[in-house]
């Protein structure tokens, strides 16, 4: 109703969208969905102001910041702990497991729930200093010089704001229609608590921030985002924004490839026993073997991510809006094969899901999951997306892919199997797409030590 909507999963018209005519488009309606909670960010927005975000959070995912790996012991340790003990130690609304599905094996817990609250607490940590330590089984108090928050009560604050965005999302230009008392009230509670921490970095209080910026000198090793990018900007409205643009991009996205991950794996055991093998011989048992440079180096480790980035893109459809009269590539004429108009204001949807699924490009096998797909061709370019491509790609890429690696190598080298039951094996696969998608229902598996 009332615009022209524009579905192509051609790779040839994906590249002009998002990187030849990348100026004919702009992202539509997001920043009106999302802004409620996230301002105006690097996510958020378009054009001048979009350039200028991107700019200057580049030096936030440098090389050097996101190769600080041992950000993320502490955390996996207690996700590690638990897994363990195969049982929830900590109370969970997430999603259950029906009685005759566990098949009488103790301990079956769902593993996607548990790196839903890992991403949260490294994202909060590498965010604002402070953890909302979602996987400890005490509710840890956030303390600020103004105030101090629950963690119970921040976290229930983030998964109310992400369903209601999800929801103004999915109703495109009805989005208005999901605001209510609930939403509002959470967004307060997060904007408070952000805006409490950034009063600290600014005023001084923050703990690892250098008095004033030295150019071109390496910030303390332990200094937030909030404190680096403090020395960009003192302007506190747009430290909270980007702040929170970055956390809505990069939390439950990597969740969901991990969670992917494991349901691939438990599913396809000759893959995991190789996984282990080739993690083992590379970095042994201990955690201070990973480095990035090592993990560069696990090509298999790289092969199976790539394939369940194919399989299931976390953003699997995705669309821009033509902010001119433009035209794509392709799609005009009889054959289809020649330009066509996309007159401005149009949608242009591209279902990553499907372009990754296609067989002129990924052979006969599409639909299979074959981590060796990749050495025997890895040169794919645009119809292969997981990040997005052009100028507005992801700019986590690496940090999510540096992540998602530590955690599976600390799995791997933890646990000797994952097993689960012919029930659970049997559910469809169904996917939830959020703001980005994970596995309907959950990933029930057991870790054996
Ligand atoms: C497996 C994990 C991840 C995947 C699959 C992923 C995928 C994507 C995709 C497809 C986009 C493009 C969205 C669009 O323009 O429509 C994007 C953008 C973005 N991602 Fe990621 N992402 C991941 C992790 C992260 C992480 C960990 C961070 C930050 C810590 C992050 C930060 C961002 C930001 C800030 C943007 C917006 C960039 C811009 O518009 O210039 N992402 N991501």
């Amino acid at each position: 109703m009332f615009s022209m909507n524009i579905v192509t999963q051609d790779p040839e018209n994906v590249k002009s969208i998002l990187a030849s005519d990348f100026k004919s488009y702009s992202t539509g309606l997001r920043y009106q969905q999302l802004s409620p909670l996230l301002g105006k960010g690097i996510f958020t927005s378009n054009g001048a102001y979009w350039k200028h975000s991107r700019a200057m959070l580049r030096p936030q995912f440098s090389r050097e910041r996101i190769t600080r790996l041992h950000l993320y012991e502490g955390h996996v340790v207690k996700l590690l702990d638990i897994l363990k003990q195969g049982s929830i130690a900590i109370t969970d609304k997430g999603n259950t497991l029906n009685s005759h599905e566990s098949d009488g094996v103790d301990g079956l817990i769902d593993v996607q729930n548990l790196l839903l609250k890992l991403t949260m607490d490294t994202s909060t940590e590498f965010l604002f200093g402070q953890s909302l330590d979602t996987l400890s089984p005490d509710d840890a108090i956030l303390k600020t010089s103004r105030s101090s928050y629950r963690s119970s009560q921040l976290n229930n604050a983030f998964d109310v704001c992400g369903k209601t965005l999800a929801d103004r999302v999915r109703s495109g230009n009805l989005y208005f229609l999901f605001n209510n008392r609930k939403f509002r009230q959470c967004t307060k509670t997060i904007h408070n608590f952000v805006d409490d921490i950034i009063y600290d970095t600014l005023n001084g209080k923050g703990k690892n921030l250098p008095s004033e910026k030295v150019p071109d000198e390496a910030v303390d090793e332990g200094a937030s985002f909030l404190e680096e990018l403090s020395l960009e900007t003192r302007d506190p409205i747009e430290l909270r924004s980007q702040a929170l643009n970055i956390l809505l991009a990069g939390r439950s996205t990597t969740a969901g490839l991990l969670s992917f991950m494991l349901y691939f794996l438990v599913r396809n055991k000759s893959v995991w026993n190789q996984l282990r093998e080739t993690v083992l011989a590379t970095f042994g048992t201990d955690p201070e073997n990973i480095s990035y440079e090592s993990i560069k180096r696990c090509t298999y480790l790289q092969h199976v991510i790539n394939e369940v980035l194919r399989l299931c893109p976390l953003v699997p459809v995705n669309m821009r809006c033509a902010i001119k009269d433009t035209v794509l590539p392709r799609g005009g004429g009889e054959e289809e094969d020649m330009p066509i108009f996309v007159p401005k204001g149009s949608l242009v949807i591209y279902p990553v899901f499907l372009i990754h699924r296609l067989k002129q490009f990924w052979g006969e096998d599409a639909e299979e999951f074959r981590p060796d797909r990749w050495a025997d061709n890895s040169f794919h370019t645009w119809d292969y997306i997981p990040f997005n491509g052009g100028p507005r790609i992801c700019i986590g890429q690496q940090f999510a892919l540096s992540e998602v690696s530590y955690v599976m190598i600390r799995l791997l080298q933890t646990f000797k199997d994952i097993t689960t039951t012919q029930s659970v094996l049997d559910r469809e696969f169904l996917q939830r797409t959020n703001l980005s998608s994970n596995v309907l229902g959950g990933v029930w598996v057991k870790f054996i030590e």
